[in-house]
């Protein structure tokens, strides 16, 4: 499997301390989660690749420039109706008004949302505004779809939920890039597990692999401390 995503030597340094250290990766499989304890530099991580933060050292190498989106813990909601939250991003890549409706639409269906399509974002639920927010994903028509702990706030109906349409999005033929707390997510979401701590990458291995036999002590204790 050809790697979709190389990094060398990546780091972020802030005032002095090394946020993320030394991150030299091949992402090549589909659906990959990123796993570590609170401020091990996932957020961060997944900032730099989807270059919203500049590295202080290192590079990523993408063998082909893929469409990305990311999806936060907290959704972003403008003060507009959902529908023209989902129009907005779709604007910014340049298409016609009236593609942006159709796949706006289409998008909110996806998610199953199109009957509040009209209502205002910020007086949606926490779950639908985190659809809404998929949804702007989706239209996008994402390559790769990053997602920062997308269920950290959310209850455990709107958690299934969120993970359906990520699950549809992957099958539709997306590379998957997420952080969770949740373990039972990682499994089911994951082909893949890398696990960083203190912004340093300590294990990359297939699911399975991780959670049945973690390698590093990191990982051991990181297993037991979050299973419940
Ligand atoms: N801009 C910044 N300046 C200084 N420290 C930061 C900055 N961003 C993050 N950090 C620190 O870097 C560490 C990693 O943060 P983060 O990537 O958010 O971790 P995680 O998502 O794994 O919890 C934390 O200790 C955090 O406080
Ligand atoms: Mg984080």
């Amino acid at each position: 499997m050809d790697a979709w995503l190389t990094t060398s030597g990546l780091g972020l340094r802030e005032s002095g301390k090394h946020i993320v250290e030394d991150v030299s990766l091949a992402l090549a499989a589909q659906r990959i989660v990123l796993l570590g304890p609170n401020g091990a530099g996932k957020s961060t991580l997944l900032r730099l690749i989807h270059g919203l933060l500049h590295p202080s050292s290192g590079a990523l190498r993408w063998p082909r420039n893929l469409t990305q989106a990311m999806v936060f813990q907290r959704p972003v909601m403008l003060r507009t109706t959902a529908i023209a939250n989902v129009i907005y991003g779709l604007k910014l890549k340049g298409l016609p008004a009236n593609e942006c409706v159709q796949r706006a639409g289409a998008a909110l269906e996806h998610v199953g949302l199109p009957h509040l399509a009209q209502r205002p974002a910020r007086l949606l639920s926490g779950g639908e505004q985190q659809r809404v927010a998929l949804a702007r994903a989706w239209a996008l028509e994402p390559e790769l779809l990053i997602l920062d702990e997308p269920t950290a706030s959310l209850d455990p109906a709107s958690t299934r939920e969120v993970e359906r349409i990520v699950g549809e999005i992957a099958a539709a033929g997306a590379r998957v890039l997420m952080t969770t707390h949740n373990l039972g997510q990682a499994r089911r979401m994951a082909d893949e597990i890398v696990f960083i701590d203190r912004g340093r990458i300590v294990e990359h291995t297939p699911a399975e692999q991780f959670f049945s036999l973690p390698q590093t002590e990191a990982a051991q204790r990181f297993l037991k401390e979050e299973t419940p």
